[in-house]
């Protein structure tokens, strides 16, 4: 599988700032949510045709609680309230991923959003792993 990075600070942005203020990012930077339920952070992934897609997000959360994200790609949910569980400290990174997500040729929209009042986990990038759902030749 091919797998290409997206990086939260070039991806739409409704209530959050991209930021450089912890360190271990990719990228120039990651994007901290606003802390309420709906901020959000939307790429645009590729995929080469129809898809069966590891959608991976890497992420921080310094604080003591889960910050769940409804996840959609497209319009519909894939992920309902996906758990971001803290991490050691703002500086310290892991990942969130989703198998098996669905992705039609051409470009699709991943919209995660967060589910509370505490907001989103701060977001680096998502990583797109793409496995093709018909045959490849190969010669
Ligand atoms: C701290 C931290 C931010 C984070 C925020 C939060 O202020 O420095 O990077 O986004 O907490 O609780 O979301």
């Amino acid at each position: 599988p091919v797998g290409t990075r997206y990086e939260a600070e070039n991806a739409v942005i409704s209530q959050g700032a991209v930021e450089n203020n912890h360190t271990g990012y990719t990228g120039t930077g990651f994007v901290n949510l606003d802390n309420v339920a709906g901020s959000y952070l939307q790429w645009t992934v590729t995929a080469p045709g129809a898809s069966l897609a590891t959608l991976t997000f890497r992420y921080a959360n310094g604080t003591t609680a889960n910050r769940p994200m409804d996840v959609t790609v497209n319009g519909s949910l894939i992920a309902d309230e996906l758990a971001f569980a803290p991490t050691v400290n703002w500086d310290d990174w892991d990942t969130q991923t989703i198998t098996g997500v669905r992705l039609p040729a051409g470009g699709s929209t991943v919209r995660a959003t967060s589910t509370t009042s505490n907001g989103g986990p701060n977001l680096d990038h998502l990583e797109v792993q793409v496995v093709p759902l018909t045959p490849v030749d190969y010669q």
